[in-house]
């Protein structure tokens, strides 16, 4: 039998992340996202219901304008304001036993060793549970908040990545070996200098010397994530990743991209499993299909086509305020989210999609409706695609999770969807058995690398 699937709560700090509009609805209470009562409740029920991850998305700056302004994004919430996540990591840790936190951070928005050194304090304060989701931030307004001109390339980005992640591993991995933290009050001596290491790293962007001012957290290297599908995207998570985060229209398109990443993984040296995909879905439950639709049609009532539309094109470096909303989207080459425009190209396979099939599926794309059964039923044909779990994407916090937890969670474990229980030890151990990275991977090859002190 398949294993059972995996569950990650996708959840931004801020009121309106994905399903633009849906904070009106009379229970959502995602505009209090700026309590810490709020995250922390999220976080005990997530663990009541066993989830595996609190994944929190994160931005560094406005997306393109819309209609050439960013007055839509104040007016309809669209990820402003929005919250740091990693400042709301240790409480959630302290409150919580079990569940991983998932934190966006990007490249660029703070120095690979001030990064390590966070990441690495977080660890240890969870007692090994944080994931590190790597963007490279895909709008212009991000760039320009960092004194960039202008958003670096593609491709570019994707090869800064590569250079952030090796300072980042050598620092995690390289610059302590084990054993290294004596603490022994008797001889007085504290650490043992031959086994603490400068990196002496010298790259094209980052020169850091080391060493790693925080000692070996449990796991090390945070479980590591990815989000993005173009080539360069699943190249890089086909080297580092541990955990991708897709949005495939449908599991016959989820197969063909994790059968081709998992061929990619292997050509890196990796076993193909150690990568594991989480498919972005939301759900819509009720006791019958009745009222599961009336529920969807409520939802459908909130949502707000213009401030979907603004979040897509902010990705695009397209302003597609400016077009009907019947125009066809056309083959755009953009320097923002290839995935997306072949993700609509696949969605929409017999004609070119418009504008207004960008709205349409933002927003019904990946949504399940129905009963519990129903969904289940569902969620099978997913798993038997080859999706190692589901990123839950919710349309009000923390109704969709509660409801989540209530209805579908038990009837998924009755037919060995979900586990029961969860394994004991880090975020790591839980997923694959191992506190650290298997020996295959990049970041292990600086274990011992460092020598002189
Ligand atoms: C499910 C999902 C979640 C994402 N979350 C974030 C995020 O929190 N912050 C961010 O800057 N980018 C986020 N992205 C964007 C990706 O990191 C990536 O930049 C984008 O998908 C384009 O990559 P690609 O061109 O390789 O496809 C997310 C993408 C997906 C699919």
């Amino acid at each position: 039998m398949s294993a059972p699937l995996r569950f990650s709560a996708f959840v931004m700090n801020t009121t309106s992340h994905i399903l633009h509009g849906a904070w009106r609805l009379p229970e959502a209470q995602q505009t209090r996202f700026n309590s810490l009562d709020h995250w922390v409740e999220l976080a005990k029920t997530l663990e009541r219901g066993k989830f595996d991850y609190i994944f929190f998305a994160d931005v560094v700056g406005l997306y393109d304008d819309y209609q050439g302004s960013w007055r839509k994004f104040v007016e309809s919430g669209l990820q402003i304001p929005s919250n740091d996540p990693t400042v709301l990591a240790s409480a959630l840790a302290y409150n919580t036993e079990h569940l991983g936190i998932v934190l966006t951070n990007s490249i660029l928005q703070s120095h690979p060793f001030d990064f390590a050194r966070k990441i690495s304090t977080l660890d240890h304060a969870s007692n090994g549970r944080i994931g590190w989701n790597i963007v490279t931030s895909l709008s212009g307004n991000a760039w320009r908040n960092f004194g960039f001109d202008e958003i670096t390339a593609h491709d570019e980005r994707y090869r800064w990545a590569d250079e952030y992640v090796d300072v980042v591993y050598k620092l995690w991995e390289g610059s302590w070996d084990d054993g290294a933290l004596i603490q022994d009050k008797a001889s007085g001596l504290h650490g043992d200098f031959d086994k603490v290491h400068k990196i002496n790293h010298d790259g094209k962007r980052y020169r850091v010397e080391g060493p790693h001012l925080v000692a070996p957290s449990p796991q090390r290297t945070p479980v590591l994530f990815q989000a993005g599908s173009s080539a360069a995207g699943r190249r890089f998570a086909a080297r580092n990743a541990e955990g991708q985060f897709i949005v495939s229209p449908n599991p016959a398109a989820a197969k063909a991209l994790i059968d081709d990443t998992r061929r990619l993984v292997a050509e890196n040296g990796r076993a193909p499993e150690d990568l594991q995909f989480f498919q972005g879905l939301s759900f819509v439950i009720g006791s019958t299909e009745e009222e599961a639709k009336r529920k969807a049609a409520e939802l459908d009532e909130v949502l707000d086509p213009n401030t979907i539309i603004a979040h897509a094109a902010g990705g695009l470096g397209h302003d597609l305020g400016h077009y009907d909303l019947d125009t066809p989207i056309g083959d755009i080459e953009t320097e923002g989210t290839r995935s997306t425009l072949a993700w609509l190209h696949e969605a929409v396979p017999d004609r070119e999609p418009t504008v207004r099939d960008l709205a349409r599926l933002r927003s019904h794309h990946g949504r399940i409706v129905g009963t519990p059964e129903q969904i289940a039923d569902r969620l099978a044909v997913w798993r038997d695609a080859g999706i190692d779990g589901v990123n839950v994407t919710n349309a009000t916090i923390p109704g969709s999770f509660t409801e989540f937890i209530d209805h579908v969670l038990p009837v998924l474990r009755d037919r060995g969807l979900a586990r029961t229980e969860y394994a004991e030890g880090t975020a790591r151990r839980k997923a694959t058995g191992r506190d650290l990275l298997p020996d295959s991977h990049p970041a292990a090859t600086y274990r011992g690398a460092f020598t002189d002190s």
